[in-house]
């Protein structure tokens, strides 16, 4: 009963709390904007939404960062391609009832960019997932905005990565240009259907690396991506709706993970390591160059131990030796002697093919990109 009436009397006095300052700590209004230096802090004070710089730039910008740990870690950048040139940045809730970055000449540096049609009732509340919401009102409906669907380069627990065929929208990371420039760079990263959903990383919108085929339990593909390190990462398919999705979460409260596509198109997952107060890698995309979707081209074989490290498959040549031997794979190798496995009825022989036609046990490859799920293997 003690219990009970503390905790009404708690109730009462954050409700009176809010009744005179009018919002929350961790939301701005139509009436309560932010302005460099200030911050919101999420309800437990995981993250903050504020102004901040990178080392040795007086570039400002408005981001969501991690609240309680001493190395500064960005997951989300609002001006990344606009930033701010002096300490007179203000975050705003506009007339139109959008979330706004406006410099000192209140010229708008960023813009959430949607239709609002109830602008007074416009609120913009960082969660202590991370997730920063633009909505009308209390009432848990639809959010008009969020930085969740609006990412930069972290890819942070709870996130979804996602692609929705029908409506044709993806939620994708965008690489920044440098560890301190988080305008746009070249690489970006997604959730690709194809037969079986995959990650994907592109490079100025060409294929560049694949997770491999989701199997339910990991990424068929990356050596180092055991189950281990994609233990809480999950993939969810509705093949009918076509949409996809991947995302992640721990059970255990006290590891903290963060995923970054680095500006060099790594996509790297990192533990907080208390004790020694840093970020541990424990995952990267990247360990050689044969990482790098088709590096060796078709019918060739990336082996980084090897010198050069292309090479073809067994009864195959390079298509171009000239930059193959400068050490440029890609346009892979062709098969010298046809295929002789033609059905051969008149010699009788029952179809077998001639020649040295066979199939080569190649180990250590990815499937190709258009599997078709077996009901052999799905069975159970
Ligand atoms: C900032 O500049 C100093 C001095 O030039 C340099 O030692 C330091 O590495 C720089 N820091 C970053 C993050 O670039
Ligand atoms: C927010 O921005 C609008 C312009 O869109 C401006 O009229 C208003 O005064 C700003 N509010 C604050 C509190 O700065
Ligand atoms: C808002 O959307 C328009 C058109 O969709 C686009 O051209 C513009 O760059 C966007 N502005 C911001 C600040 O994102
Ligand atoms: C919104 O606020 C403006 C200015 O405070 C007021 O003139 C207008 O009537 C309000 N609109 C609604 C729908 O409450
Ligand atoms: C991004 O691509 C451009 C043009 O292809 C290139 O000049 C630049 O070095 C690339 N940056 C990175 C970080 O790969
Ligand atoms: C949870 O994570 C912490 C920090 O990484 C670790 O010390 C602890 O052993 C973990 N607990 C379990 C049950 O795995
Ligand atoms: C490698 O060769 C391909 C064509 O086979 C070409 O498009 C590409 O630019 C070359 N790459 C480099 C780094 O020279
Ligand atoms: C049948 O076999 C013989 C001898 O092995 C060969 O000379 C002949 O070309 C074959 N016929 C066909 C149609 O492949």
């Amino acid at each position: 009963m003690g219990k009970t009436i503390s905790c009404s009397v708690f109730l009462a006095l954050v409700y009176c709390f809010y009744l005179q300052f009018g919002t929350a700590l961790d939301t701005i209004t139509p009436s309560k904007s932010i302005k460099d230096p200030e911050f919101i802090v999420s309800q437990s004070g995981v993250f903050r939404l504020g102004f901040f710089s990178f080392a040795n730039s007086s570039n400002r910008y408005v981001g969501i960062l991690y609240n309680q740990i001493p190395v500064q870690t960005v997951a989300w950048v609002a001006n990344r391609n606009k930033p701010l040139k002096d300490s007179s940045g203000i975050l705003n809730i506009s007339d139109d009832g959008n979330l706004v970055v406006l410099n000192g000449k209140t010229e708008i540096l960023w813009s959430s960019n949607v239709t609002n049609t109830a602008p007074n009732t416009t609120t913009a509340q960082l969660l202590d997932s991370g997730n920063l919401i633009l909505s009308n009102g209390d009432d848990g409906g639809s959010s008009l905005w969020e930085s969740f669907e609006d990412p930069s380069n972290a890819f942070i627990e709870t996130m979804k990565i996602s692609t929705d065929v029908k409506k044709g929208r993806q939620v994708e990371l965008k690489s920044w240009k440098s560890p301190s420039d988080p305008s746009d760079g070249n690489f970006s990263f997604g959730i690709e259907p194809f037969n079986i959903p995959e990650g994907i990383i592109r490079k100025n919108n060409q294929l560049y690396f694949r997770t491999g085929p989701w199997n339910g339990n990991m990424f068929l593909g990356s050596i180092l991506m055991t189950t281990v390190y994609t233990d809480g990462f999950y993939v969810v398919a509705d093949n009918q709706q076509q949409t996809f999705y991947m995302a992640y979460e721990y059970s255990n409260d006290s590891m903290l993970i963060y995923c970054e596509l680095d500006f060099q198109g790594k996509f790297i997952e990192r533990r907080w390591d208390a004790g020694k107060g840093n970020w541990i890698n424990r995952y990267s995309s990247f360990q050689t160059d044969c990482d790098i979707y088709g590096y060796c081209g078709a019918f060739g074989i990336c082996d980084s131990s090897k010198r050069p490290i292309c090479s073809c498959i067994k009864g195959f040549k390079p298509r171009n030796i000239e930059e193959w031997s400068r050490g440029n794979g890609s346009s892979g190798c062709f098969r010298t002697t046809p295929l002789q496995c033609q059905r051969d009825n008149t010699n009788g022989s029952g179809g077998a093919g001639q020649g040295d036609d066979g199939f080569l046990k190649m180990m250590v490859k990815k499937v190709p990109a258009f599997p078709v799920r077996s009901s052999i293997i799905n069975g159970d």
